[in-house]
């Protein structure tokens, strides 16, 4: 570990962690069915015993600052609860998934070059994990918290320590379940990490973190199954409400009878000052849903871009798909007063019939919020929506997106080029299934694709329905050539890196190499590919791992529409999962069922075993 992490010496600030982490101690041990779980402490800093780690909360309707910059890097200790409460998000009441009793979850910060060690107590009463979504775990893939492919899942009752570094990265980012839907149930919440080089830095006042959701009124253990019926002909479920970190509104009109409901939910409100200025850092973690947010008379600055600071550029409607994010800041510069905020799930882009699950939903789709100057009254405002400036259901213009300074890395020779193919599909059930390159995705949960290349299984043997592409150039540059064989938009997620945008193309504009932005590309983590369309990315093969390449529309993801990119197995090989990663595979019952196949869990039957929500 030591070693290889000095040998390839990118991340100067993980290598000294790393050199003084032969001190390392050991922080805790957890018992699990009379059997110890070793936990492993990667840290430079002996944790203080009388400031554990932080049980965080937080009120996402508060402005907030960065946090105090140090000198050097330090560790951050936070403590993140998994249960199961009553909540009433739009003001239908239902269980909810949270973390630390909330929903989204708080807010994770640190600053740029910290370690984050996280202590995930899992009390769901269902298998959980936790991804760090956008996050690159350099050196330590076993913590990007996907079950079957860097761990198996936290059983319940259970902890597990994620500890990575932060490393180089700065911006916004998020965390979520990537245990089947579980983060549609509510495992979800923003994490930030502010940077002392912040070219924009000095030029607002506060921030607000804005994570927006769609919601349902059922549990994913309930929607899953009623899609996977034989011969089903809809499209994803339809939400029953848009939510603003966690508010919404719901015509209780429509709830079953005898279901606990408010329709007058307060809307939520942002407080402003006059003249002062907010980054607000949009982050859309829904299901599905394409957003847009927009604050009346108030057009948005956008600085940022998945951790990539963009030429400042000025928009009034920000469209923002599952899974991506943006910084934009708003001048309260307009009279003293109350304003929509609007996070709008953009029916446009929801396709749905009436074989569709809950298609005759009651949804409001524009989710509202009030901008409130301080000296005005406690009245709804009556503002006027922009007109869109934006073509709806595609990522945001490329002039708006453009790195501050050009990002050329990605201009040269192509060391791994693979062809990716989107499409729908029946099994031999008459099952809808989703197929990259002709296979649904199945994970092995009980044995995750780091454990096996890290005990010496050869990446080329690994089940075919693990959809493993292998890339073994280190520092080479990968490119992604990607066909949407369908009419869907997918909004298709990296992890480990972020990528280059080389070409996005409507149907019928087929990739052409003299098109490409191999000078000045858009880079981030997340991007919508259009309905029958293309999609040519690059990435730079340098961080050895399991990573996931897959759809974030949610619904798609439990259809099978994954990829899990084998990157550098020559060097990820000689790496050692912590004892207590590897300790998930084997201390639980769920686990040790080797027969169960994860595909085969859209059963209802099946789930039904798994969690405890029907
Ligand atoms: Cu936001 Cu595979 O994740
Ligand atoms: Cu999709």
């Amino acid at each position: 570990m030591n070693f290889y992490l000095k040998r390839i010496s990118v991340l100067f600030i993980l290598s000294l962690l790393f050199s003084i982490g032969s001190s390392a101690i050991e922080t805790n041990i957890y018992t699990v069915n009379g059997n110890s779980l070793h936990l492993k402490g990667y840290t430079n800093e002996i944790q203080n015993p009388n400031k554990p780690y932080d049980d965080i909360k937080t009120d996402y309707f508060k402005p907030i600052t960065h946090l105090n910059f140090t000198d050097k890097p330090v560790t951050r200790y936070y403590h993140l609860t998994l249960k199961k409460v009553q909540m009433s998000p739009d003001g239908f009441e239902r269980t909810v998934w949270s973390v630390n009793g909330q929903h989204p979850g708080p807010l994770i910060q640190a600053n740029k070059g910290d370690r984050l060690v996280i202590n995930v107590t899992n009390n769901f009463d269902d298998p959980a994990s936790v991804h760090w979504h956008g996050m690159f775990q350099h050196g330590t893939n076993w913590y990007d918290g996907v079950p079957g492919q860097t761990q198996c899942p936290i059983p319940n009752d259970i902890s597990l320590v994620y500890n990575f570094s932060t490393t180089d990265q700065y911006g916004t980012y998020w965390y979520h379940s990537h245990f089947f839907a579980q983060y549609v149930d509510g495992l979800r919440g923003g994490l930030i990490v502010y940077d002392q080089d912040d070219p924009y830095l000095k030029q607002y006042d506060y921030e607000y973190v804005v994570v927006l959701s769609d919601w349902h009124h059922n549990t994913t253990g309930v929607l899953l199954p009623l899609s996977n019926v034989p011969g089903y002909a809809g499209f994803r479920p339809i939400p029953d409400s848009p939510l603003i970190s966690g508010v919404g509104r719901y015509n209780c009109t429509a709830a079953p009878p005898g279901s606990k409901c408010n329709s007058n939910q307060p809307l939520p409100v942002y407080k402003v000052e006059k003249n002062k200025k907010y980054r607000f850092r949009i982050i859309n973690s829904a299901a599905d849903g394409a957003f847009v947010f927009s604050i009346d008379q108030h057009k948005l600055k956008v600085i940022e871009l998945e951790g990539i600071y963009v030429k400042p550029t000025i928009i009034k409607k920000l469209p923002i798909n599952v899974g991506q994010r943006y910084s934009v800041i708003v001048d309260a510069n307009q009279p003293i007063g109350n304003y929509f905020i609007r996070g709008t799930l953009d029916k446009r882009c929801t396709p749905n019939n009436n074989a569709t699950t809950n298609f005759n939903s009651a949804i409001d789709w524009n989710g509202l919020g009030i901008l409130r100057y301080e000296g005005a009254e406690n009245t709804k405002p009556n503002s006027k929506e922009f007109n869109d400036d934006f073509k709806p259901c595609r990522d945001l213009n490329k002039k708006h997106s453009l790195p501050l300074k050009p990002i050329t890395k990605y201009d040269g020779h192509v060391s791994d080029f693979v062809n990716i193919t989107i499409a729908f599909g029946r099994d031999s059930n008459q099952r809808l299934e989703a197929l990259v390159n002709n296979v649904s995705f199945v994970p092995q949960m009980n044995d995750a694709t780091v454990n096996k290349i890290t005990r010496d299984f050869a990446p080329k043997d690994l089940p075919k329905e693990e959809n493993s592409v292998i890339f073994n150039h280190n520092g080479g540059i990968a490119e992604l050539y990607v066909w949407n064989n369908n009419t869907a938009d997918h909004p298709f997620h990296m992890h480990g890196h972020s990528f280059a945008i080389m070409f996005v193309g409507e149907k019928g504009q087929l990739p052409n190499e003299s098109k490409y932005d191999k000078r000045n590309p858009i880079v981030r983590d997340t991007v919508t590919i259009p309905g029958n369309g293309f999609l040519v990315i690059r990435f730079i093969t340098d961080n050895p791992g399991i990573w996931a390449f897959h759809c974030h529309i949610e619904w798609h993801v439990e259809l099978g529409m994954v990829m899990q990119l084998i990157e550098l197995p020559n060097i990820l090989k000689n790496e050692t999962v912590p004892d207590d990663v590897i300790s998930l595979c084997l201390e639980n019952e769920f686990q040790k069922r080797k027969t169960l196949t994860p595909r085969r869990m859209f059963n209802s039957i099946i789930i039904n075993e798994i969690r405890s929500d029907m």
